[in-house]
């Protein structure tokens, strides 16, 4: 039995640290395990601008506990009135790593995201050339769509005809939570990878459904039938360098999650690095852990490895993680996996 591993530090290729009393509580929860994350731009009003994620780095940068050693890595939200110039700016100078598409009104502060995607071919086209990739998060947003096809769809009717017109254009499907996804990805060898959140590793849609409604387990895409978890496990766990980790931790307060139209979004920022030690190990996969969480997503954003490294450790005794953590402004809920885990950050 393995009861040490250790990986070179891992990063988060999805992540959603907000603003103000919220990025200060949650930014500490990141940063501990955490060398680098893609910081989603979608505060109100959303991070548009090179000048705006200029200025929303600072503020993350401001918020680190002294001597943490992380790095966020901006991104734009596209809309239909961006810049091309405004983005290769930002790329040039080094302050962006990505643009993020969010077709308008499929989640969480998304309003003002992109409704006819012909609006947005310029910038696509931009990116293209200069190779800067695009996130996507990948639901369309009709209402005659079920809210569980709404992925499947958008590979149909979204993702593939943009990729088609857009050759060069290196995209990541954002938290996939579909084996149809995973095929898509599989099958498409080129300038296409997927982030697969922890908490997507772990439920289905029983667990939010199932005894009584789990708000704590709600989030965008809402997570799908068992069929499409094994179908996620099987990518993650493979050391396929096309799947890495992007967590969505997607922090709310508990006021906002836990009323009769909660928000969409799971925080697991605090015990990620844990959770996928036990998923990695129950799949016989321990030793992909590294390839899904610290080496797959340099290599497709073609950045460096981090030179330091993270060791997680398994004992007797479950690990005790915090069920909440405290902002100014109320407690937010930590991912509880329903089940004892006995890994934790050495
Ligand atoms: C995210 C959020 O709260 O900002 N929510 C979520 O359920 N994942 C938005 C998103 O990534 O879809
Ligand atoms: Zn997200």
């Amino acid at each position: 039995m393995t009861n040490s591993l250790t990986i070179a530090r891992p990063d988060d290729w999805h992540l959603h640290l907000r603003d103000g009393a919220m990025l200060g509580a949650v930014l500490p929860e990141t940063a501990r395990d955490f060398a680098r994350a893609i910081i989603m731009p979608n505060l109100v009003p959303p991070v548009i601008t090179g000048v705006q994620a200029a200025a929303y780095r600072d503020r993350i940068l401001a918020a680190l506990p002294e001597g943490a050693d992380f790095t966020p890595l901006m991104t734009l939200y596209l809309t239909e009135d961006t810049d091309p110039a405004d983005v290769a700016a930002a790329h040039a100078s080094g302050l962006i790593t990505s643009v993020k598409l969010y077709p308008a009104g499929a989640t969480t502060n998304s309003a003002s995201g992109v409704s006819n995607f012909d609006n947005v071919r310029g910038v696509l086209e931009k990116m293209a050339e200069i190779g800067l990739p695009l996130c996507m998060h990948g639901e369309v947003t009709d209402h005659d769509i079920d809210i569980f096809d709404r992925e499947a769809v958008f590979i149909d009717r979204v993702l593939d005809p943009i990729r088609r017109a857009t050759p060069g254009l290196r995209v990541v499907m954002e938290h996939i939570t579909t084996a149809n996804g995973v095929e898509y990805v599989k099958s498409n060898p080129t300038d296409l990878g997927a982030t697969i959140t922890t908490h997507h590793l772990i439920i289905n849609r029983n667990h939010i459904l199932v005894g009584g409604i789990k708000p704590h387990y709600y989030c965008l895409p809402v997570a799908k039938r068992e069929e499409h978890r094994l179908a996620l496990r099987a990518a993650a766990t493979s050391g396929d360098a096309r799947f890495f980790l992007g967590t969505d931790s997607a922090p709310h307060l508990d006021g906002a999650k836990e009323q009769a139209c909660g928000c969409a979004g799971c925080f697991t920022a605090t015990n990620t690095m844990p959770l996928l030690a036990h998923v990695f190990e129950e799949d016989g996969a321990l030793d992909k852990l590294e390839s899904f969480a610290s080496l797959n997503g340099p290599a497709f954003y073609g950045l460096p490895v981090n030179d330091t490294k993270l060791t997680l450790r398994k004992s007797a005794t479950a690990t005790e993680f915090p069920a909440k953590i405290d902002t100014p402004d109320g407690p937010v809920t930590v991912f509880d996996p329903g089940y004892p885990i006995y890994w934790s950050v050495a």
